[in-house]
């Protein structure tokens, strides 16, 4: 298996039209312990709050859904309008941990190590310290300088339907068995009210709840997300074992139990249909599927420079 992941990869970086071949050797030389420095930064946040390993796994999707893998997530804007203000940008957390990552390797090498490749071995770490595989991440990516709230509209919505799904992901090189392979990031982690409220309340001029949800499971979404909902932060965890990284996300979307539409969307096609069963049947055959996608989607090519600051262009 691990043979096969290693020469997919090397035909991926060979023939990848996105930039810069990245290598898993690449700090080697350049700075060996960072890889080290940047595990015990996420090990130490996640000593005092449960709820980071979820938060650098988003945080790392959506930057590389945004101009590559480049960073430009982390960027600070002073008019509110980077891609951190964008309106999907809802419960993006955590940035702090990212900044200690940052600090201990500047320390060890001042202007060496991207934030791009912080983030990506972040988000490698973090499913790693929850349970889930670990891999070798392939490294090299550069910063960019750019980051628009407005380009934030351009990340798949919860509401979306398979081929919204589809075209979103092949825009970025990826294919269906990475849409449901990635997915399964959905084992971690928390969800507010607003990204399902359409779902279980007021649906469609005939149906209150969406049908495609498991009654009992609306009903227990309803009591916590009522109509008019006055709690500020109410919501779900994504699956009841949220902070273990595991397949069960997969045998909940077969009881119809997922927060989502795009959850629920990957049971509206054969083939997708066929591999949630195929990850709910198996964890070993998750594991291996989304190790596989998540080297690919964090290979999305994106900056041009070491950024000193991950929250501030050179
Ligand atoms: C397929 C398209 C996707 C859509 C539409 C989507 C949508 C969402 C939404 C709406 C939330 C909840 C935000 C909130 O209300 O607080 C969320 C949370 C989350 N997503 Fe996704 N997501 C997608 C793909 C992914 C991918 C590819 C990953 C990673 C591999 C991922 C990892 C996560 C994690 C870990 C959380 C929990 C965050 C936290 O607890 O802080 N998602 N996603
Ligand atoms: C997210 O974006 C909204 C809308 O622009 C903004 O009001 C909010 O402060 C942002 N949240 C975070 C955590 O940056
Ligand atoms: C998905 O949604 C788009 C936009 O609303 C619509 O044009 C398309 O027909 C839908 N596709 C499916 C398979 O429902
Ligand atoms: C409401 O949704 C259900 C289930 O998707 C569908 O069968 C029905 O036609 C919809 N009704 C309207 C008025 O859109």
């Amino acid at each position: 298996m691990a043979a096969i992941i290693a020469l997919l990869c090397i035909f991926l970086f060979a023939f990848s039209p996105l930039g810069d071949a990245l290598s898993s050797n690449y700090y080697d030389q350049k700075c060996p312990k960072a890889e080290e420095a940047i595990t015990n930064a996420i090990k130490n946040a996640m000593m005092n709050d449960q709820t980071v390993p979820a938060a650098i796994l988003r945080m790392h999707f959506h930057d590389c859904f945004i101009r590559g893998c480049d960073a430009s997530v982390l960027l600070h804007s002073t008019k509110n309008t980077a891609e951190k203000d964008g309106l999907p940008n809802i419960s993006l957390h955590a940035f702090y941990v990212i900044d200690n990552a940052k600090k201990a390797v500047e320390a060890l090498c001042p202007g060496v190590v991207s934030c791009a490749d912080i983030l990506a071995l972040a988000a490698r770490d973090a499913v790693a310290l929850s349970g889930g595989p670990t891999w070798d991440v392939p490294k090299g990516r550069k910063d960019g300088i750019v980051s628009k709230a407005s380009e934030t509209r351009s990340l798949p919505s919860p509401t979306f339907n398979i081929s919204q799904l589809q075209k979103s992901f092949s825009q970025r090189g990826l294919s269906m068995e990475d849409l449901v392979a990635l997915s399964g990031g959905h084992t971690l982690g928390f969800s507010h009210c607003s990204s399902f409220q359409s779902r279980i309340h007021n649906f469609n001029a005939t149906q209150d709840v969406d049908p495609t949800i498991n009654p009992t499971f609306a009903t227990s979404l309803r009591s916590v997300c009522p109509l008019h909902n006055k709690v500020k932060n109410a919501g779900s965890t994504m699956d009841p074992s949220a902070t273990t990284f595991d397949n069960t996300y997969y045998k909940l979307l077969l009881q119809r139990k997922s927060l989502f539409s795009s959850d629920q969307a990957l049971l509206s096609t054969p083939k997708t249909t066929g591999l949630v069963s195929k990850f709910a049947n198996s964890k070993e055959a998750f594991l291996d599927a989304f190790v596989k996608s998540m080297i690919k989607m964090s290979s999305i090519n994106g900056g041009q420079e070491v950024r000193l600051d991950c929250k501030k262009a050179n």
